[in-house]
């Protein structure tokens, strides 16, 4: 099977893209990162790209100021490249629905709870853990998903839940969280690289050979 060409879309830390290039550096993925591209000009996942020889690139509100002429330099950027797989890992920006249609169930999200709690409009980064800790659930956790034109509402793929405890804050439930996002981002593109996932409208089917 021909390795999948991915590109990685990303805002800030990168750490979720660091264990999709550990993964690949492993053998553990199917596919290659073809460009990692950040809305952030001086982002550390782009520094992360740098140190593994693969390209990074800017495309942000600084350098692409109209939302369309950005989406549409992305899509030119990625048709360039032949990219299979776009993976977001903490990409902080909208993608227009024109992308997201030529790209239908090719764009995987990773998303801090258990969608479809505590996702949508506003919830991103800590203020989804902030949420999480005021409404007082015993459950949280992290979710892999498909992209579509909502904010967070297409087909889940993997989810995995950790406890609450009383005495969580902010700090240590991000980082219990994160800990799963590491373990399922990669898995679920492993699989997507294999052609193990097969959508059916909501539902996303995991064959096992
Ligand atoms: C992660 O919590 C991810 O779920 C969210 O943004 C954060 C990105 O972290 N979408 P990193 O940049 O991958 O370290």
């Amino acid at each position: 099977m021909p390795l999948k060409k991915i590109a990685v879309l990303v805002s800030g830390r990168g750490s979720n893209l660091q264990t999709i290039i550990d993964n690949i550096e492993k053998g553990n993925i199917n596919g290659k990162i073809e460009i990692v591209i950040s809305s952030k000009k001086n982002s550390y996942a782009l520094e992360r790209a740098a140190n593994h020889n693969i390209e990074g690139m800017y495309i942000g509100k600084k350098n692409y100021p109209d939302i369309d002429k950005r989406n549409n330099k992305i899509i030119e950027i990625l048709q360039e490249r032949k990219i299979d797989l776009i993976i977001l890992a903490g990409y902080m920006s909208i993608l227009s629905e024109k992308l997201v249609k030529l790209y239908r169930n090719r764009i995987i999200n990773i998303h801090p709870s258990l969608i479809p709690s505590f996702c949508g409009k506003g919830f991103y980064g800590f203020k989804v853990h902030e949420a999480v800790l005021e409404y007082g659930v015993k459950l949280t956790g992290a979710t892999v998903h498909f992209v579509d034109e909502g904010t967070d509402t297409g087909p889940v793929i993997l989810q995995k839940a950790v406890n609450v405890d009383s005495d969580d804050t902010v700090d240590t439930l991000s980082k219990k969280v994160l800990k799963i996002e590491h373990e399922l981002l990669p898995l679920g593109v492993k699989m997507f690289c294999e052609d193990k996932l097969q959508v059916k409208g909501r539902k996303v089917r995991i064959s096992i050979d």
